[in-house]
């Protein structure tokens, strides 16, 4: 068996977070990403991961709900650790059972608030922004068969000021992103590897 943890990256959108995963991983002794899979064709992530010659796959909803393909290609790709990076859809049982305790997720807010289905992205921000709430931040969590709900590893929080827009909350949520989950994700695969 090999000794590498070898990580796929799911993305639906920008992959600001996956491109710092790519760079904070290149020449790493025993983790390595080998794959940057999306549900999106339109998602500029699989430009981001094409610059680091990271292999990109494409998958719709037929795919991924009704047929285990994408769970064949983590297979053929050995991979061991998944990690959602910004990936809007939920994650069926069949992968979460054939990956137990191995799939990480980001989320942009201070869960158990601003979380549950349909919260993702510039949403969050909005009804943050809409809360009056002075504080927000990011929780990185594993991820299990409810949305948002899995064990918590790691929050960090940022100040939300009542001039901040929510583009400017995004702002500060995706500075303690590119920070933290890299490294989070480093030490959960550390203690939880192959
Ligand atoms: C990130 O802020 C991530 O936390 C969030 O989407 C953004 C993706 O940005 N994820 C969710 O809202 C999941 N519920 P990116 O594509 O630039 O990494």
């Amino acid at each position: 068996m090999s000794t590498q943890s070898r990580i796929a990256i799911f993305a639906s959108g920008s992959g600001s977070n996956a491109e710092e995963i790519f760079k904070y991983f290149q020449g790493h002794a025993s983790i390595e990403v080998v794959l940057l899979l999306s549900n999106n064709p339109e998602a500029y992530a699989l430009e981001r991961a094409k610059k680091f010659h990271i292999p990109t796959l494409v998958f719709n909803r037929k795919q991924w709900r009704e047929s285990e393909i994408v769970l064949e290609w983590l297979k053929e790709k050995e991979i061991t650790h998944v990690v959602l990076a910004g990936f809007l859809w939920l994650v069926p049982v069949y992968l979460i059972r054939a990956f137990p305790g191995k799939i990480i997720n980001i989320h942009p807010a201070l869960l158990p608030k601003f979380g549950g289905k349909g919260m993702y992205g510039m949403k969050v921000h909005e009804a943050v922004k809409a809360s009056g709430d002075t504080e927000t931040g990011i929780t990185i969590h594993e991820v299990n068969e409810q949305y948002d709900e899995g064990k918590i590893l790691h929050q960090s929080k940022c100040v939300v000021t009542p001039n901040d827009s929510p583009n400017d909350i995004a702002q500060k949520i995706h500075q303690l992103e590119y920070v933290h989950y890299p490294r989070i994700i480093e030490q959960w695969i550390k203690s939880n590897p192959f």
